[in-house]
């Protein structure tokens, strides 16, 4: 039998994945009940990836600025609205940035998942018709050599300050599953990409470093290898685990889709020319290998079997398609892309990185 919530809070949700999945439950979902979003809109969140949304969805969606660190705020949140489900997306997500300055993810990532599960667990006084499912990420079991894949079952082994951060929150989740009996489910996922996804990692990086002329910074020798995974279908396995998955258990969300980073760019520098009016020739030769990462992982790959097994869920947009569509819409959202990169961003990039 399925779940069903009635107001879940959708903490992230003016992010990337975050703004997608609420833009999907309040959408082609099914799903009839209302959509809290609780975001601090650091330099990640921008409040107008939902603007639209906002507007047609009426009283079926509200909007709280606020810290998931600051205690009294979310408890505040609990305090207005009556909510029966808690999605965790809120989080400092780019292992760059998690490079330069670990603290803010220590903070919102470790001190901010526990805040809230913390005060979810006080407001909920036992309940068991309520959920706090935390998305979490695949980083978490570490680096793969050639072969082999991460299932549910993989020691977790994290290798960056983000995944880290991470790792840790995943256990205090758990933590709080086993000792107070919270009702919690967690899913680990791949590289998300599509639209609404900030300019600092690799797909959009790529595709506004074309359309600008810009060199293509690719890290190390470009064949680390990542499975790419479609945001849509990242939406429908989080809320396929949030309605139909065991309570306590994890679930591993993958792609199937594994490129070398230097293979993606090939393809997506195909699409851009096709779809910008841009040559083959000129985009290839601003690819520029640069400096690698430190203590960048190699491989990702998922099994995600056990969510297919048991759960029927299975992704239904396939690579090509999802590139296309991703870099339309950065191609139809010019302003939606300046003003992300206006403000506090620009300064941080012009800092650490200079004018790239
Ligand atoms: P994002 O950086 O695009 O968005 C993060 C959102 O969280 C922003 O809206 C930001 O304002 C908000 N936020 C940050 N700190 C906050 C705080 N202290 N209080 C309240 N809100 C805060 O991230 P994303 O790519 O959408 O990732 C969402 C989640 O999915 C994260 O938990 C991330 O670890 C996980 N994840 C992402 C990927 C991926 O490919 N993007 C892969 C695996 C897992
Ligand atoms: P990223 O999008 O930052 O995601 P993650 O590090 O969480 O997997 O990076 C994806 C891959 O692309 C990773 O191997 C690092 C590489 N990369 C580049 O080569 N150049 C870039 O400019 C960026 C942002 C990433």
């Amino acid at each position: 039998m399925k779940r069903e919530y009635s107001c879940v809070l959708v903490t992230g949700g003016s992010g990337f994945i975050g703004s997608n999945f609420i833009r999907w439950l309040l959408g082609p979902s099914g799903y009839s009940g209302k959509v809290v979003n609780l975001d601090a809109l650091t330099y990640a969140g921008n409040p107008e990836s939902l603007d639209d949304v906002a507007t047609a969805a009426g009283a079926r969606y509200a909007f709280e600025k606020a810290d998931i660190c600051d205690r009294a705020a979310v408890e505040a949140v609990f305090a207005t609205h009556q909510i029966d489900a808690v999605v965790h997306f809120a989080a400092e997500s780019h292992v760059d940035r998690s490079i330069h300055g670990p603290e803010a993810f220590v903070r919102t990532n470790v001190m901010g998942t526990f805040t809230l599960l913390d005060v979810a667990r006080q407001a909920w006084k036992g309940r068991q018709d309520v959920l706090f499912h935390h998305v979490s990420t695949d980083e978490v079991y570490g680096s793969l050599g050639d072969s082999g894949y991460f299932t549910e079952a993989t020691p977790y082994d994290p290798r960056s300050p983000y995944s880290a951060s991470k790792a840790s929150s995943d256990h205090i989740v758990m933590a709080y599953s086993h000792t107070y009996g919270l009702p919690v489910t967690m899913t680990n996922c791949s590289n998300n990409y599509g639209p609404y996804q900030f300019p600092e990692k690799l797909i959009p990086v790529m595709i506004l470093n074309m359309l600008e002329g810009k060199p293509l910074p690719v890290y190390g020798d470009g064949k680390n290898i990542r499975d790419w995974l479609y945001v849509e279908d990242h939406n429908s396995a989080v809320w396929t685990v949030m309605t139909q998955g065991r309570l306590g258990e994890t679930y591993n969300i993958g792609g199937e889709n594994e490129w070398e980073n230097i293979q993606l760019l090939g393809r997506l520098i195909e699409i851009v020319a096709q779809e910008a009016g841009k040559s083959v020739a000129s985009l290839r030769s601003l690819i520029t290998y640069v400096k690698d990462r430190p203590g960048h992982d190699r491989r990702y790959a998922i099994d995600c079997a056990k969510l297919k097994g048991e759960l029927g869920w299975k992704q239904s947009v396939d690579f090509e398609t999802g590139l296309r569509k991703t870099v339309r819409w950065y191609l139809d959202n010019p302003l939606w892309i300046e003003h992300v990169r206006s403000g506090e961003y620009r300064n941080w990039m012009d800092k650490n990185y200079g004018a790239r």
